[in-house]
């Protein structure tokens, strides 16, 4: 599978997000990646649920990648107009019955992907393969942009494309947390397919988005 691109907007310019959106939307980016706290499950909050589905109305060329770091999270659903095309990743660690939230997200006509987070252990994801159409690994603690890298990102990435291949399923592996310019090639040899670029690249200072962009695209190809 080639490699995708979701560029995180809460890494953008807060006071200027439509132009921000159109921008990507114009570059053949894949995906534009939407984070969600709730302030309980992260110490954080950022995009808010309408913001999110008003994001739907302007996306002309990608498509919306949700990633809700919140409890429940069937709960924010409907503020968001869940539909068919987004990618929806929920945590493993903040949902009680996972299986029922996933279901609910395909029922939406949406792909369900399940989040785990640096603790959480690979293998949990044994129980939903046929439940999801991605893993979302997370190499960052959720919650902030700009963070370090999480001890053993790495070898989870590979851990999980194991279990993926062995699965014979089309599964995808999106990576969201310091994808940096000098880890991506690595977190693409690991076993990558979808990366979320934050801070630490497509956002990175002083580099022109078009310029970012085009640069990341040839390095996760
Ligand atoms: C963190 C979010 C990420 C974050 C990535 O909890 O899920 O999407 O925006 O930002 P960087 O790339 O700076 O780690
Ligand atoms: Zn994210």
């Amino acid at each position: 599978m080639r490699g995708m691109l979701s560029p995180s907007l809460m890494c953008a310019d807060m006071l200027n997000l439509q132009s921000e959106i159109t921008v990507l939307d114009n570059l053949g980016v894949d995906y534009l990646h939407l984070d969600f706290m709730d302030g309980k499950f992260v110490p954080n909050i950022t995009l808010d649920a309408s913001l999110i589905k008003s994001v739907k109305s302007v996306l002309k060329n990608m498509k919306r990648d949700i990633h809700i770091m919140a409890f429940e999270p069937q709960n924010y659903f409907d503020r968001m107009e869940i539909g068919s095309g987004d990618i929806v990743s929920v945590h493993f660690e903040a949902c009680k019955n996972v299986n029922e939230v996933l279901s609910e997200i395909h029922s939406r006509g949406a792909s369900p992907f399940i989040a785990i987070s640096p603790d959480t252990p690979a293998s949990v994801i044994n129980d939903y393969l046929d439940k999801i159409d991605g893993v979302l690994v997370m190499t960052v603690y959720p919650g902030f942009a700009g963070q370090p890298i999480a001890e053993g990102s790495f070898e989870k990435i590979a851990e999980v494309r194991k279990i993926i291949d062995n699965s014979n399923k089309d599964i995808i592996l999106e990576v969201d947390g310091h994808v940096s310019w000098d880890l991506c090639k690595k977190m693409r040899e690991s076993g990558a397919d979808l990366f979320v670029a934050g801070s630490s690249s497509v956002y990175s200072k002083g580099m022109k988005i078009e310029e970012a962009v085009e640069k990341m695209m040839k390095l996760i190809k």
